[in-house]
């Protein structure tokens, strides 16, 4: 039987309107103990977004989707994403290689409460995640003032099929090696010409989320 949201809503928070906002003390992705890249990636979520309510997590805007949301905070927190304004692979190469480029949209953190595992936004439609995601990019877009959208990308663990499934339908594709631990969405063509001059150093790429 597929679950439906009552009255899913979205709302966005600065990060200095989320420390202290209670819903995001209690949010769990899950149980780390599952092990392998969902495992990593539950722990990793669980993490940031603890950081969000303590405040000591960086600079982001902060989308929530929440059920029974009318106002921020009077129904239940059902998902997290923090988005960012970061160039390209910065987090995995260092600011110095890519200073040529343009910078683009970063999706920090992402991840739904366990609770709503399963659930569908409404009747024969897409996931909670999914949806917030979707959120996410207009917010990204809207930070660009509406203008084309620039190019989106994030750190998404291969094995992580949940998340791979989630980011493949909102448009994003996994990079080619040695950045396959990256998904990006591409933006204006002169952006993506531009994001192939990232030079790798020797000491190689970081995978996984920055913080
Ligand atoms: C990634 C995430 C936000 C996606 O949320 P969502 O889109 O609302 O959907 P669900 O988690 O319910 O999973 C949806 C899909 O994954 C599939 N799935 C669930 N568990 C799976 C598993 N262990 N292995 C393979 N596929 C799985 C489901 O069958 C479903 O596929 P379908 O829509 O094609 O039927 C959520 O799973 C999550 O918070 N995960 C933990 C934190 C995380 O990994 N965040 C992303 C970090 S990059």
């Amino acid at each position: 039987m597929e679950k439906i949201l009552k009255k899913p809503q979205c709302h966005v928070l600065t990060k200095a309107k989320a420390e202290g906002f209670a819903p995001l003390e209690h949010f769990c992705a899950g149980d780390p103990a599952v092990g392998g890249d969902i495992g990593q990636a539950i722990d990793e979520v669980n993490k940031m977004v603890r950081r969000m309510f303590t405040g000591e997590a960086v600079k982001q805007t902060i989308v929530i989707l929440e059920e029974d949301g009318g106002t921020l905070g009077s129904g239940k927190l059902v998902g997290v994403c923090g988005v960012r304004h970061l160039k390209l692979f910065e987090t995995a190469v260092g600011t110095q290689a890519v200073a040529a480029l343009p910078p683009g949209g970063y999706i920090n953190v992402i991840g739904t409460d366990q609770e709503y595992r399963d659930y569908k936004i409404k009747k024969g439609g897409t996931t909670p995640g999914r949806h917030l995601l979707g959120r996410a990019l207009k917010q990204i877009n809207k930070e660009w003032h509406g203008g084309q959208m620039p190019y989106v990308w994030a750190a998404v663990l291969k094995g992580n099929e949940p998340s791979n499934k989630m980011f493949k339908s909102q448009g994003f594709r996994r990079c080619d090696p040695p950045f396959g631990g990256f998904v990006l969405r591409p933006g204006r063509r002169s952006t993506l010409n531009l994001a192939i001059q990232v030079q790798v150093p020797q000491s190689g790429v970081q995978e996984g989320m920055p913080e």
